[in-house]
C-alpha cells in the first residue's frame, strides 16, 4: 500500500480542479489517499527581504514535511495566463528555500500524475506541459497527465460524461499501475 497525496493547486473555493482531483481520488483503491488544498497553506508572497526579516513561514515547513511523508502525488492545477497559478508557484518557491534547491518539492524522485481543468477548450494543457518539463527539476518523476477542457460541457449534474469518465479512469489506473 502506497501513501498518495493529492494536491489541489487552486485557491478557488469552488475549484473545478479540486472537483477533478476528487473524481480521480475516488478511483483509487488499496492505497492511502489524502488531500492537500493550497487554500489551507497560505503564505505571504516570497521575497528575499521577507525571508531575511521574517524567516520561513511555518506553513512552508508543514508542506515540506507533508511532501516527505508521501510516496506519490496527484496534482490538479488551473492555468493562469498559460502558466502556473501565482499562489501555487509561491508555495513552491517557499518550500524550495527549505532544502535542496535541486529538489524543491521532493527530496527523492517521486511519481507524479498531473491533472488540469478549465472552462476553455485547452483544459490548462499548456501549463501541464510546462509542469511536465519543470517538475523533474523539482524532484518529481512525472508519469502522466490528463487535461479536461470545456469542463462544463463534460461535467453536468455533478457527473462526468461517459467518455471523459473513462479517460480519467484509464489515466488514474495507468498511474497506479506504475507505483
Ligand atoms: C488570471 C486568470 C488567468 C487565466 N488564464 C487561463 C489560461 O491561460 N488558460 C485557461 O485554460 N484558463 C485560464 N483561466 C481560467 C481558469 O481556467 C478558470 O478560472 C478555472 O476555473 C480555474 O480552475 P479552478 O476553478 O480550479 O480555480 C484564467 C483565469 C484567471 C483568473
Amino acid at each position: 500500500m502506497k501513501k498518495i497525496l493529492t494536491v489541489s493547486a487552486s485557491n478557488s473555493k469552488h475549484s473545478i480542479n479540486r472537483t477533478l482531483l476528487e473524481l480521480a481520488s475516488s478511483k483509487i483503491e488499496g492505497h492511502e489517499v489524502a488531500l492537500l488544498d493550497i487554500r489551507d497553506y497560505q503564505m505571504p508572497f516570497f521575497s528575499l527581504d521577507r525571508e531575511e526579516s521574517e524567516g520561513h513561514p511555518e506553513t512552508a515547513k508543514q508542506v515540506r514535511a507533508l511532501f516527505a511523508e508521501y510516496d506519490a502525488f496527484i496534482i490538479s492545477s488551473p492555468e493562469h495566463n498559460g502558466s502556473i497559478p501565482a499562489e501555487f508557484k509561491n508555495l513552491i518557491d517557499w518550500v524550495s528555500r527549505l532544502g535542496d534547491l535541486q529538489n524543491p518539492m521532493f527530496a527523492t524522485k517521486k511519481p507524479v500524475l498531473l491533472l488540469s481543468a478549465s472552462p476553455g477548450p485547452n483544459g490548462g494543457a499548456t501549463n501541464v506541459q510546462t509542469l511536465t518539463k519543470l517538475m523533474p527539476w523539482w524532484g518529481a518523476d512525472v508519469k502522466g497527465s490528463f487535461s479536461l477542457g470545456s469542463f462544463y460541457d463534460h461535467f453536468v449534474d455533478g457527473k462526468l460524461n461517459t467518455e471523459k469518465e473513462q479517460e480519467l479512469t484509464n489515466t488514474v489506473t495507468a498511474f497506479i499501475n506504475t507505483l
